[in-house]
């Protein structure tokens, strides 16, 4: 091989490496940054009344990167390294007979690599408050993990593939 067609070679297989997630055990969930401009799953509202309106009363509204699309629509339950679901919970404010998004309680995320994370299903847990980059989930496997293992059929995610 000539240099130049080693040096591209070595730049695909940097590539390669750069979009898939390489996270060790203890490593933190890292911040979903660009989430705004993927793919929108679905969304909703959770009004007073409802069992979980004290953790997650609001408006929510669900994002996948490519690598959760490409899982989702498969619907076989396997997800790559690196695939990423967002959950933006945000206010609702009723006025006028209409809902509207408010400020942002909390952005939920469930981060794919099936080695670090192996303890809560391959998934890696955080909530970044409000507008920050604060985790304030502090038991994960409790917190989340638990009630999400209810979907294990589905790879433990809720959502599922629509067009
Ligand atoms: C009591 C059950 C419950 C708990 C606890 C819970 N979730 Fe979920 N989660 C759900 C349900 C139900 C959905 C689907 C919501 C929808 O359909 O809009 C969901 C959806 C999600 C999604 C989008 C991917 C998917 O599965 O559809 C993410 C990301 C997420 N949750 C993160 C978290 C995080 C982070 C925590 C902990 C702070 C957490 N969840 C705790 C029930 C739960």
């Amino acid at each position: 091989m000539n240099k130049p067609l080693l040096l591209s070679a070595l730049a695909l297989v940097v590539a390669a490496c750069a979009a898939t997630s390489n996270l060790s055990v203890g490593d933190p969930v890292p911040y979903p940054d660009g989430y705004r401009q993927w793919a929108h799953v679905r969304s909703m509202l959770i009004e007073k009344g409802h069992p979980l309106y004290d953790s997650f009363g609001g408006m929510h509204h669900i994002y996948a990167n490519d690598a959760a699309c490409e899982g989702l629509e498969r619907g076989d339950g396997a997800y790559d390294d690196g695939a990423v679901f967002v959950f933006d919970l945000l206010h609702a404010d009723s006025a006028g007979g209409a809902v509207t998004e408010g400020a942002r309680k909390v952005l939920g995320v469930m981060h794919r690599d099936a080695d670090a994370f192996a303890s809560t299903g391959g998934w890696g847990f955080a909530g970044f408050g409000g507008d920050t980059r604060d985790n304030v989930v502090k038991d994960p496997a409790q917190g989340c993990y638990q009630c999400h293992t209810g979907r294990e059929s589905a790879g433990y995610v809720f959502s599922t593939w629509r067009k």
